[in-house]
């Protein structure tokens, strides 16, 4: 059924901002103090989207060797009228939105059904997010862009509870819902959790949908190594930039003195726990000063920082571990070349308890 638009649905953006830059200083602090201490070393790969970092994962969804983002969206435009018509969502919120350029496929089918009222891009990296919802707003009028600057770690409450002082009026409704919610969780960013991490997430977000609410997962699948580790280490050097990045990130937030030139970019493939792991090896010793938290961090040669898993699927993985959170599978599709996958699933009523 047609949805009809109400004219006074605002055109221009709305944005709540969870993480401004004291909160994410603080909140960076707080993970090099305990990652550069601990042994081996390690940063969560957030801290590599900053503005920088966000065009250098752009320009690594481009590279030939980096095949997710392709496989994904080959899939998207084939399934998205499909996952629309499933989900009968009159808001849909995507959590690690990006540019949301994929995004555009599952949006464009929701607008020509006349059902997509509200999107809620939630990202941690705010010029990225405000850039995305301005062209997004442009493209869908009458369609409401509430735009969500946050951890989604820390702040998935903004989807269930107003902003204190949103910068504009959130219009009509001031909660994140129009309609039933449609969650995408693209790119294969689950990846970047841990298994205990990524069901913590997933327990957390799904704890706040309701009976009928849908998540949309891109999880990347388990191949041969000869596949993936080029996608993570690529001739042109990008995605040791990217990687580097965080040591940029670190100097300017955190005053330290990386030399990120002298750490080496490493890809490597654990079978055991089925994920590529990146690391930033030092080159050399090093001796590391972080100004603001009066840290001196040592090196020893070939030592490394580990920034980043990303972890790959088997079949049947997915269900069982949206299973355990309390989401039934209604859908799976893969690309052609079977590199990945989406998954629709939808929150199921909880079990009865059991009469006594
Ligand atoms: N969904 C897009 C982008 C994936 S890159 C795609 O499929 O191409 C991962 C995105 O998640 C980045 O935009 C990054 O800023 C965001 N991100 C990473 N960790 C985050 C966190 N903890 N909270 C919110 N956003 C996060
Ligand atoms: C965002 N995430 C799913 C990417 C990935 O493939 O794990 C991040 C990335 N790291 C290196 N290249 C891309």
């Amino acid at each position: 059924m047609a949805v009809r638009r109400a004219p006074h649905l605002p055109d221009a953006p709305t944005f709540d901002v969870r993480l401004a830059a004291t909160d994410i200083a603080e909140a960076l602090a707080d993970d090099v103090r305990r990652g550069l201490a601990a042994s081996p070393k390690s940063l969560p790969p957030k801290w590599f989207y900053d503005e920088r970092g966000s065009r250098l994962f752009d320009a690594i969804t481009r590279l030939p060797e980096y095949y997710p983002t392709e496989a994904e969206r080959s899939i998207l435009l084939e399934r998205a009228g499909e996952i629309i018509a499933a989900a009968g969502a009159g808001t849909v919120v995507e959590l690690g939105s990006g540019t949301s350029d994929k995004t555009r496929a599952v949006l464009d089918a929701g607008y020509a059904a006349g059902t997509l009222r509200r999107f809620v891009p939630f990202d941690v990296s705010e010029t990225t997010l405000r850039d995305a919802a301005r062209q997004l707003g442009q493209r869908y009028p009458g369609v409401h862009i509430h735009g969500v600057v946050g951890d989604f770690e820390r702040h998935l409450d903004a989807l269930h509870q107003p902003a204190a002082r949103p910068e504009r009026s959130a219009g009509a409704d001031p909660l994140q819902r129009d309609g039933r919610r449609l969650v995408l969780f693209l790119g294969g960013t689950i990846g970047n959790f841990t298994p205990q991490g990524r069901r913590r997430l997933l327990a957390d977000l799904c704890g706040g949908l309701e009976e009928g609410d849908t998540l949309l997962l891109g999880t990347d699948l388990v191949k041969p190594k000869e596949r993936l580790i080029p996608a993570y280490d690529d001739p042109a050097g990008v995605t040791a930039e990217f990687n580097r990045n965080v040591l940029h990130v670190i100097n300017r937030e955190l005053d330290a003195d990386f030399a990120p030139e002298r750490f080496s970019h490493e890809a490597r493939w654990n079978e055991d726990a089925a994920w590529v792991e990146m690391h930033l090896v030092a080159r050399g010793a090093e001796q590391v000063r972080i100004g603001k938290l009066g840290m001196e961090v040592g090196f020893a040669p070939g030592e490394s920082i580990h920034t980043e898993i990303s972890a790959k699927f088997r079949p049947g993985q997915v269900e069982r571990e949206l299973a355990a959170v309390g989401m039934a599978v209604r859908c799976q599709w893969t690309d052609g070349d079977g590199l990945f996958a989406v998954t629709l699933a939808a929150k199921t009523a909880p079990a009865p308890t059991p009469a006594r």
